[in-house]
């Protein structure tokens, strides 16, 4: 049960309805400075405040209606939050101008997690809610956290999969309390060297573990939103999976374990390629079986790796790049509904 006040719950399940229309998803461009330094110094942009914001602008000024089309919401880094364009006009408005709702990642990334081998939790509880609160005053309606679990043959170990079950738990509470929806990421890597009916064994137990706690801690589901990985073989691995077998163990792993009170589930892309990403969301999508849920994308690499290759931090490569990113929306989109003929 959830001890939410009814017009919290509406005002959440509101976001989740708006965020979860048929056939869109949400754009992840919620890198860190750091984390787009590899990526932007492959490709010979620097990497600084200025760049930064020129890129999402780029992102987020494409054609207003096709993008409102596929993509609903926008992840948001901390600084984005708080960029203007050239123009002189809030990146946060810039998107709503568009129709599209601002969201913002409000972990601080992970650390590890001390008692367990090599694995890791994720900070950034201190002040949650009031820097949700602050969040929610400048625009953004939902947030992201994200633990990370990693498959070997004695990990995710049960240490980690409950101090992260409650992290993630704590964090979904506290968003709720200042009126976001949390997109609740336990993102199972998938590196390593196993096949897929391990990765399905790992899937359902840290889902098990996870929902059993977002229970005990009376997380309103009706209004949070599960973004996991696809239930894949490692990459080490030799083995190479259909579709269909793809789609068969993520909907196995999910149908096992996550209530369907849970209105979306949307996936992560975690390094499939371009194709994949839309192949196996399509074969998801197009499998005969239970479904109580939206099943869409939360793409991050997917959607933005040729959009940003082809830009190259150059204004006058700034509409090649954005008709590439409305391309990928769209395979994605379709994918997203099942009728993606790719
Ligand atoms: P990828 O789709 O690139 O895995 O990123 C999604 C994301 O937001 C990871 O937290």
């Amino acid at each position: 049960y959830s001890e939410l006040d009814p017009a919290l719950c509406k005002e959440l399940r509101k976001i989740v309805e708006a965020l979860t229309a048929p056939g869109k998803g949400l754009l992840a461009c919620d890198e860190s400075p750091s984390s787009l330094e590899d990526r932007f110094s492959e490709l010979g942009v620097e990497n600084n405040e200025n760049s930064r914001r020129d890129y999402r602008e780029m992102l987020f000024t494409a054609d207003k209606c096709q993008l409102s089309q596929y993509i609903s919401g926008v992840i948001l880094h901390h600084e984005t939050v708080y960029q203007k364009s050239t123009d002189g006009i809030e990146l946060t408005e810039v998107l709503r101008q568009s129709n599209v709702i601002p969201g913002i990642k409000v972990d601080k990334g992970l650390l590890p997690l001390f008692g367990a081998k090599n694995e890791n939790t994720t900070e950034g509880l201190d002040n949650l809610q009031e820097r949700c609160i602050q969040y929610k005053h400048d625009g953004c309606h939902f947030t992201k956290w994200r633990c990370t679990y990693t498959i070997s043959e004695t990990t995710p170990s049960l240490l980690a999969m409950v101090a992260n079950a409650n992290v993630l738990a704590r964090y979904a509470t506290i968003c709720q309390s200042a009126r976001m929806v949390p997109i609740i990421e336990p993102e199972i890597l998938n590196t390593g060297d196993y096949g897929i009916n391990r990765a399905l064994e790992v899937h359902e137990e840290v889902y098990s573990v996870l929902f059993r706690t977002l229970h005990e801690h009376h997380v309103y589901l009706e209004g949070a939103i599960l973004k996991p990985a696809m239930v894949l073989p490692g990459v080490q691995s030799s083995t190479n999976c259909t579709p269909q077998i793809i789609a068969e163990h993520t909907l196995t792993a999910l149908q096992r374990t996550v209530p369907p009170a849970v209105p979306a589930v949307l996936f992560l892309s975690g390094g499939q390629s371009d194709k994949d990403s839309v192949v196996n969301l399509n074969a998801i999508n197009a499998y005969e079986g239970k479904k109580p849920w939206t099943l869409s994308f939360c793409y991050g690499r997917a959607l933005q790796n040729t959009a940003m290759s082809t830009w190259k931090g150059k204004r006058e490569n700034a509409s090649k790049a954005q008709a590439v990113l409305l391309e990928r929306a769209k395979l994605c989109s379709e994918a997203a509904l099942g009728v993606s003929e790719s």
